[in-house]
């Protein structure tokens, strides 16, 4: 197949384009190289088709979907951003750019898409009381974050609550801008599917590390944040308490369930949208994933500050059952060799 990988030349999208190659595909990259994301353009890898373009640009997007087979969607500004005043860059980049990029697919009548999708789209994620069962957890409390009470109470009783594992049957609940842009793509791809009869699937990766992510900025993920924190000479600094879960998949792994998931596209009914978690089903806390990299790295011991975000949920991991089930795929790099691995990777330059 030909596949068009938007945002190619990106963390996950440059592991993208390796993995679609080795499977045998054709590949053309469309990436604006934003600089949030770049501080030099990176090398185009030998074979690839390259459009320096934005998605926001019909006539590039026509282009470039020209003799397209399907389209594998990761361009987007991600993390949580520096304040408010980011929403409509996110809005733009994140949404905007999907519907120009559909509306192109529904013209050129390309009809597979795989869609980067994100755990962002559950909020918090699952918890059951003891009394109430599964509930929803309000939105966190400033004065219950500024006190130190990070683990949100039963929304009925104020009870303690026990994380649990979301499925992809969990109501979406985003808590930020950037996690509200990430929903609303889903339900973009979804209408395409229902208006031109096309298959999209969702890979809703969960936290997303290995080599080539980006250094310390902003919009850059925790993994990333220690690393460049342990390079610089200094520790680690873990927000809470360092006991909030995620979900960390190596991006070899993401990667992998691209090509997995554009094997198994054409299985799909037709007009649907399939949202599949990309995850390890393993929790690990943040406090580890920073003491694991500390330890490898030989750095200083995290240092655990009690700052926290606003914008952040307190314990997101998931199951990864329906994607082994219906596409074959499961992550297959450990957590200690794949941090490990991470800890000695270089990080991409952006300043
Ligand atoms: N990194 C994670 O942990 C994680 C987790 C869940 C989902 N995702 C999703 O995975 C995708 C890739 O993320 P990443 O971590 O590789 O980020 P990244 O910033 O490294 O890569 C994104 C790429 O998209 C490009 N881009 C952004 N806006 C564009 C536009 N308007 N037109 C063309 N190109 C544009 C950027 O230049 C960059 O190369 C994103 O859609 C993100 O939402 C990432």
């Amino acid at each position: 197949m030909l596949v068009l990988v938007t945002g190619g030349a990106g963390f996950i999208g440059s592991h993208i384009v390796t993995a679609l190659r080795s499977a045998g595909h054709r590949v053309r990259v469309l990436d604006a190289l934003l600089p949030a994301a770049h501080h030099t353009p990176p090398p185009v890898p030998e074979g690839v088709e390259w459009r320096p373009a934005d998605v926001r640009d019909r006539a590039a997007v026509a282009e470039a979907l020209r003799g397209a087979d399907a389209v594998c969607h990761q361009a987007a500004m991600v993390g949580l951003g520096k304040d408010f005043a980011d929403a409509p860059d996110y809005v733009s980049c994140n949404d905007l750019g999907t519907a120009i990029l559909l509306a192109g697919m529904a013209d050129a009548g390309v009809r597979s898409l795989l869609l980067a999708g994100s755990m962002v789209v559950y909020g918090e994620g699952r918890y059951a009381c003891g009394r109430h069962g599964v509930v929803r957890p309000g939105p966190r409390q400033v004065a219950d974050l500024d006190a130190g009470r990070f683990e949100p109470p039963c929304p009925h009783c104020g009870e303690p609550l026990a994380p649990g594992l979301v499925d992809e049957d969990a109501p979406a609940d985003p808590r930020n801008v950037y996690a509200a842009t990430k929903l609303a793509q889903e339900h973009l791809a979804a209408a395409w599917a229902r208006a031109t009869g096309g298959r999209a699937v969702s890979l809703r990766y969960h936290n997303v590390y290995g080599p080539g992510m980006p250094r310390d900025t902003p919009y850059a993920g925790v993994a990333a944040l220690f690393r460049s924190a342990l390079a610089r000479g200094e520790a680690p600094a873990v927000f809470e308490d360092g006991r909030q879960r995620r979900d960390f998949i190596h991006v070899t792994d993401v990667a992998a369930a691209n090509a997995a998931a554009l094997a198994g596209i054409g299985g799909l009914p037709e007009g649907t949208l399939r949202a599949y978690n990309v995850a390890t089903g393993t929790p690990r806390t943040v406090g580890e994933m920073a003491t694991v990299l500390a330890a490898v790295t030989g750095g200083p011991e995290p240092r655990v500050t009690g700052q926290y975000r606003l914008g952040d949920v307190r314990h997101v991991t998931a199951s990864a059952d329906r994607i082994r089930a219906e596409l074959g795929w499961s992550a297959q790099v450990p957590f200690a060799e794949g941090v490990a691995d991470f800890a000695r990777a270089p990080l991409r330059a952006l300043a």
